[in-house]
């Protein structure tokens, strides 16, 4: 029950009792809600369960308003980012307050649940300050790049996972396997759409990572695969605001040497084990969730 989940986050920023967040809060838009149906689909719907994937919603939005200052990024979930609508002390102030509220709350649904939680938090963050480290400068550093990715982005996810077997008493390291794999792809995937898809579908900045800094896999494989006077050329983009011509260059060596399908088969190995594994636990929902995430196009 989504919705459910929804009512207990709109609670528990009602009981901030503060109208100028509720007032941020209410014109922020909801996401695609993967985290909550991954724990409703594991879990089912208990009160416990209901305030595991609120809390897990709160962190991951709050994680987004700190991502959205990092990135300069002006356009979040097809509206204007808090960073770009009302500044960066705002987003930030915001992204604290729905972290230690999710953390307050944490406390009230099981020990086991909050350590595992929290803990994938650390890594989000120790991801966040590893990603700005890796822009600084162009790196081929896929190791660093893939050990980055884990914890930005599958640590909560393997969180999620794990804490919903934990509250249901199924086998949690299989589901902390599961969303691990899940949130590798997932990012793999969210890089590949960054230079694939406009702004409008993703309804956030497109071709924005490299311009950033990012040194994504795609960037890594076309490097590899360039001739000395085009390396030159890719490194003289890097954390630049790409030209359209520049832009059509990037897409069209990406195209000239399949680096998005090399990728993008790199993303569906990981879904493909987790779908197996899955499969195997009967569970047909959960192996549903990583085909539709593997082919999703925002
Ligand atoms: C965006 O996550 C940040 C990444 C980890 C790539 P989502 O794509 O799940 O964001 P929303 O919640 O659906 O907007
Ligand atoms: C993931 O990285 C962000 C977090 C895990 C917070 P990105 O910077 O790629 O996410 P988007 O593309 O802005 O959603
Ligand atoms: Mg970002
Ligand atoms: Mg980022
Ligand atoms: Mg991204």
């Amino acid at each position: 029950m989504i919705s459910a989940v929804e009512r207990k986050i709109e609670q528990y920023i009602a009981e901030l009792d503060d109208s100028h967040v509720k007032s941020l809060y209410s014109k922020i838009p909801h996401g695609k809600r993967l985290r909550t149906k991954l724990i409703l689909k594991i879990a089912g719907s208990s009160l416990k369960v209901i305030k595991t994937a609120a809390t897990v919603e709160m962190i991951h939005a709050a994680s987004l308003l700190h991502d959205d200052v990092i990135d300069e990024a002006y356009q979040r979930r097809g509206k204007a980012s808090v960073n770009a609508s009302d500044g960066n002390k705002t987003a930030i102030m915001m992204g604290d307050i729905l972290y230690s509220k999710a953390f307050f709350e944490l406390n009230s649904i099981s020990p086991e649940v909050a350590r595992v939680i929290s803990n994938a938090v650390v890594q989000l963050s120790l991801g966040e300050l590893a990603d700005v480290e890796l822009s600084k400068k162009f790196h081929t550093n896929r190791d660093a790049y893939l050990k980055m990715l884990y914890q930005k982005t599958a640590s909560l996810m393997e969180a999620s996972a794990e804490s919903a077997a934990i509250l249901v008493g199924k086998n949690r390291q299989a589901y902390k396997k599961y969303g691990r794999n899940l949130g590798l792809a997932f990012q793999m995937i969210d890089d590949i759409l960054d230079i694939t898809q406009d702004s409008t579908t993703l309804g956030k900045p497109a071709l924005h990572d490299f311009e950033e800094g990012k040194v994504t896999l795609p960037y890594i494989y076309l490097f590899e695969s360039l001739d000395e006077k085009e390396r030159r050329f890719l490194l003289s983009l890097h954390r630049k605001n790409l030209t359209q011509k520049e832009a059509e260059w990037i897409k069209s060596a990406m195209k000239k040497h399949k680096i998005i399908e090399k990728a993008y088969s790199e993303a569906k190995e990981l879904v493909d084990e987790a779908i197996e594994l899955m499969e195997s636990l009967g569970e047909r929902d959960l192996s549903n969730i990583a085909k539709a995430m593997i082919e999703r196009a925002f």
